[in-house]
């Protein structure tokens, strides 16, 4: 566990669907760290739901309170950290996630990121699209941040645990 580098926060960067809070929970059993969802933070946070939260004050308030609530929980003892699929897209997060933690980036294909986004209507980014082309359009506009990340794990069609266990490799 943690062999070559020393310990740090994980933080799971990557898009919609790649499977970042699953694989966030399971990676902080293995190595008996506690999980944060950031997303979750920020809903309780702000007292309501993402899509109400986007539709009450917008994407730029979302994404002010989203710097915020990682910079504070970056402050916090090591930990597994799964954050939203915009948050590396932010200059200053990627900046103390590099300084702070690990970055891994959950990679995944465009057919598992549709089927697993459609299983839960809760992203409001897909919500007036065609989710297949928004998600296809967000890929060629992140991956290069994403890729950024110390360490890159395909998140593929496999048990989770199998993805978790490349984690746990390449850390
Ligand atoms: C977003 C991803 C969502 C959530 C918000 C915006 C994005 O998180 O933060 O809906 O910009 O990709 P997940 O990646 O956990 O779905």
């Amino acid at each position: 566990m943690l062999r070559q580098r020393p310990p740090r926060t994980l933080v799971l960067v990557g898009l919609m669907g790649a499977g970042k809070t699953s694989i966030g929970r399971r990676l902080a059993a293995r190595l008996g760290l506690p999980f944060v969802d950031a997303d979750q933070e920020i809903e309780r946070a702000a007292g309501c739901s993402i899509p109400e939260f986007f539709e009450r004050y917008g994407e730029p308030a979302f994404r002010e309170g989203e710097r915020r609530v990682i910079a504070r929980l970056l402050d916090q003892p090591l930990q597994v950290l799964s954050t939203g699929g915009g948050a590396f897209m932010d200059a200053d997060t990627r900046a103390l996630v590099r300084q702070r933690a690990h970055s891994i980036w959950l990679r995944a294909e465009l057919d598992l990121l549709v089927q697993r986004t459609a299983r839960r209507g809760n992203r409001p980014l897909l919500k007036d699209s065609d989710p297949r082309e928004t998600l296809r359009k967000l890929m060629e506009l992140r991956h290069p941040y994403y890729a950024q990340a110390d360490i890159t794990v395909d998140s593929g069609d496999r048990p989770a645990e199998d993805t978790v266990d490349r984690v746990v490799e390449s850390l």
